[in-house]
């Protein structure tokens, strides 16, 4: 990963040399100073010190290692055009039909738009064409593509794949980078990455100065990220007339990006060129709620539903419309929860199709025949992921004729590649997934796809600050290339389980930009470290939808608050927020970090601040099966820290400490405990960067072991001060314990700053907590609080009043 190479010599050396001398002062009173005396910290030459880091990127190759990289892969073109097997298999992409006039376009356009469905071929081809072409003419090594994926697990396989169809390895001249992994060099001539990764590298280099090409990819997605460089790089162009942008996106919206870029090409030239990629897809019979039972009767499907929208709480409902202000038709409620009747549906449906009754014909319509393709199942979120899976693994006529696979964003890159594996003999293949399916994993033998409608999105009140996090149904673009996932090798059969009138003038044609719905301190931080525009609100509205400003002004007053941004009219960083900036964390979670070296307890707080950026080790659990029930029992050895946080740095402990031992013993502690190894591992590594991070300022010494050295763990098990540190990080994240009464007695409720009364979520170790015990604590921190029936507090933990007015005391001081 490149990221801006700070190296921890450059604070006191700055400082010990600009410093006026120690021994000024003493030597006018006539005394002599000690020739030892360390010098003064002075903090104006601190400041100095960081505001002066020079920013080094890898260094630009010479004329010479161009030279003989083209050389290198003029070879490599011309071996490739001999073998010609290769090229077959990319030939018959629909990709390869537009190879002539996509070079053509980017010869003569600095921007150029290339739309097609999904595995047509744009991703895995269009870069390779730029690499190609001028390999072709021997001048290989003068070009420099990033193409950036939204996912890691994109970035990663495509890579990969790229390579292999140029007969290559990855980490050769086609390489990648994504968080915590990267195979690249500074030889390297395509490089997959992810958004984040380009960002950094803009941060080290502002102009990208040795990058030819830049292929952002999946643009229709609308990520935060990727908007906020098509915002950053709309202004680059200006600087770099040489450097070519392509923007890859799916058949959606696309004429909002080449408006967005129109104005940079002068005179009668129309705008920017979109290149449409025909798809070869095959037809897809769309099936909807309803009809599926007129056209088949004695169908397995279900009787049509009375109501199609459920809103759980109108009153929420009702919120949600006044904070958004948006149309009602956007923001219908529906169940947190997919109902058990959809997923019964479901099941009946994946029975049916194993008979082989709705196997589709060459002209996509069903017939009864052999079966052969996968099933994909769209679903919201990974909690109707495992209840889906439970109730297909039930279902009569399913049992072993299936392998079913779960499919979400939450597994790792390992797990996640099972899905395009061949099922085992015998058996057909049943893909369980979130939207990730949706766009970024193309998996090829999908025939039939069973589409819930549904989504879950986030979207953040800066009023109220709360994220609502929602199942809300899908927007119609996304519903139309949910069912172009059957047709991809041959015709295939989509089930919605909604009705088509209701689709169709219910639902919104697309769904809301990712930056008109999350909150913005991230990117608020990014700004003020590119140095970009005068105010933060003054660049954002240049984006291609730009958020409210006052979801812009609360990031700043939030990153005001934790001392991230100096308090006057030009918010410049503050040594703090500059160091935040470069942590790749949220500015909280980075302040916990350097609290937690400062107060000598970083090893459970290195931990705790990887889980929450991350995601919890525990297995969410709905203690349904005895199992299920035994591992909540052993986990109740941590009850008593009434503390989520607190609780998984132990588990993470005991985890290591067995892992010393072997695998197997690792794997036995997470059976016992319900926990995912995998999480532990990649907590592992995103404690060893944040470790490096924190190095590299002075914060911690890396060379001294996994948890930066005993110089800051002096405190590691004074579990009160570890809270306070988790108190001064989190703030304002805190809900106070209430006393209430009523005819029944006294007890007690949450009530948030925000005066809204809140509770611990189910997955919470305080969830079950007795009102008493919440009583003679106080205080409850939290790391998100988010709204679905009621307003729940992710990741909780217990605090006195006494520990909170020191992690108070704490924030206020540093
Ligand atoms: O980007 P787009 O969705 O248009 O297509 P792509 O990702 O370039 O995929 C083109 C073809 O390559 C598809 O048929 C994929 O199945 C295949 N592919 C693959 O086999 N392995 C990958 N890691 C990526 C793509
Ligand atoms: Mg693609």
């Amino acid at each position: 990963i490149s990221m801006r190479e700070i190296t921890s010599s450059d604070v006191p050396e700055e400082v010990t040399e600009k410093e006026p001398s120690a021994s000024q002062g003493p030597e006018t009173t006539g005394e002599k100073p000690l020739e030892t005396a360390p010098s003064m910290p002075n903090l104006e030459a601190v400041r100095a010190a960081y505001a002066q880091r020079a920013v080094s990127a890898a260094p630009p190759l010479t004329k010479a290692e161009r030279q003989s990289i083209s050389e290198e892969l003029l070879k490599s073109w011309e071996a490739y055009e001999e073998r010609g097997d290769l090229l077959r298999s990319r030939s018959n992409l629909p990709a390869a039909e537009v190879r002539a006039p996509f070079l053509e376009a980017l010869a003569a356009h600095q921007v150029v738009v290339v739309a097609g469905e999904t595995g047509s071929g744009k991703t895995t081809q269009c870069p390779n064409f730029i690499l190609e072409a001028a390999s072709a003419t021997g001048r290989g090594g003068d070009v420099s593509i990033i193409c950036t994926q939204p996912r890691r697990i994109a970035a990663v396989g495509v890579a990969t794949r790229v390579a292999e169809e140029r007969g290559e390895t990855v980490g050769g001249h086609v390489g990648y980078a994504v968080r915590l992994d990267s195979r690249s060099t500074r030889y390297t001539r395509l490089l997959f990455c992810t958004t984040g990764v380009l960002l950094n590298r803009l941060n080290a280099s502002p102009d990208l100065e040795g990058v030819t090409h830049i292929v952002l990819d999946e643009v229709h997605e609308r990520s935060l990220h990727t908007d906020f460089l098509l915002t950053i790089l709309r202004e680059l162009l200006y600087r770099r007339p040489d450097l070519k942008l392509v923007l890859m996106s799916a058949t959606m919206q696309q004429s909002i990006f080449s408006d967005y870029f129109g104005g940079l090409v002068d005179g009668d030239e129309p705008r920017v060129p979109v290149i449409n990629v025909c798809g070869r897809t095959y037809p897809v019979t769309v099936r909807y709620e309803g009809q599926a039972q007129a056209a088949s009767k004695g169908s397995p499907i279900g009787p049509v539903r009375a109501e199609t929208v459920d809103v759980e709480d109108a009153e929420f409902e009702a919120e949600v419309k006044r904070q958004y202000g948006r149309g009602a038709k956007e923001i219908r409620i529906s169940p947190a929860v997919q109902s058990s009747a959809d997923l019964r549906q479901i099941a009946n449906l994946c029975a049916a199709i194993l008979t082989g009754k709705y196997e589709p014909d060459e002209d996509g319509q069903e017939e009864r025949g052999g079966a052969g393709g996968a099933i994909l199942v769209f679903l919201p979120g990974h909690a109707e992921i495992e209840n889906c899976i439970s109730q297909l693994k039930g279902q009569r006529g399913i049992g072993d004729r299936a392998w079913i696979l779960p499919l979400h964003g939450s597994m790792s890159v390992q797990q996640q590649q099972r899905v395009f594996k061949r099922p085992p003999a015998g058996q057909r293949k049943i893909i369980v997934s979130t939207n990730i399916a949706e766009t970024s994993i193309t998996i090829d033998d999908v025939t039939h796809v069973i589409d819930s409608c549904h989504v879950k999105e986030t979207r953040f009140s800066p009023q109220s600050s709360t994220s609502v996090f929602s199942t809300v149904w899908v927007s119609q673009a996304a519903a139309k290339q949910r069912a172009g996932r059957a047709g991809r090798t041959r015709p295939g059969v989509c089930w919605r389980l909604c009705r088509q009138d209701f689709m169709e003038k219910e639902l919104p044609k697309h769904t809301l930009c990712e930056m008109q719905r999350t909150p913005l301190e991230e990117l608020v931080l990014q700004l003020r470290l590119l140095e970009l525009g005068d105010h933060p609100g003054d660049f954002l509205r240049r984006a291609p939808e730009p958020p409210a400003l006052e979801a812009v002004e609360r990031a700043i007053r939030a990153l005001v608050a934790i001392g991230a941004l100096e308090n006057d009219s030009q918010l410049r960083l503050t040594p703090l927020g500059f160091h935040l900036a470069h942590m790749p964390v949220d500015a909280r979670i980075g302040k916990m970090l350097v609290y937690g070296s400062l107060c000598k307890c970083l090893a459970p707080i290195l931990t705790i601040a990887a889980c929450l950026s991350q995601r919890s080790p525990f297995i969410r659990n709905f203690n349904r099966t005895k199992e299920e029930l035994q591992v909540q029992e052993r986990r109740n050895v941590w009850g008593e820290l009434h503390s989520d946080q607190l609780a998984a740095a132990k588990a993470y402990d005991k985890y290591h400490e067995q892992r010393r031992q072997g695998r197997e013993n690792a794997w036995a502690v997470c059976d016992r405990f319900g926990l995912s190894s995998s999480t532990l591992d990649d907590v592992a590594q995103l404690r060893q960067q944040f470790l490096r991070h924190l190095a590299e300022t002075g914060f911690a010494d890396a060379e001294a072991g996994e948890d930066g050295g005993d110089q800051v763990n002096v405190h590691q098990s004074n579990l009160s001060l570890v809270r306070c540190v988790m108190c001064a990080g989190l703030f304002p994240n805190v809900a106070q314990v209430q006393r209430q009464s009523n005819a029944r007695g006294t007890y007690h409720i949450f009530v948030s700053r925000q005066r809204e009364r809140c509770a611990p979520h189910p997955s919470s170790l305080n969830f079950r907590q007795g009102n008493e015990f919440a009583a003679n604590h106080g205080w409850l921190l939290f790391h998100d609080k988010v709204k679905t029936s009621q307003v729940y507090l992710h990741d909780t933990t217990l605090i006195g009043t006494s520990v909170a007015r020191r992690g108070l005391l704490l924030l206020a001081s540093i």
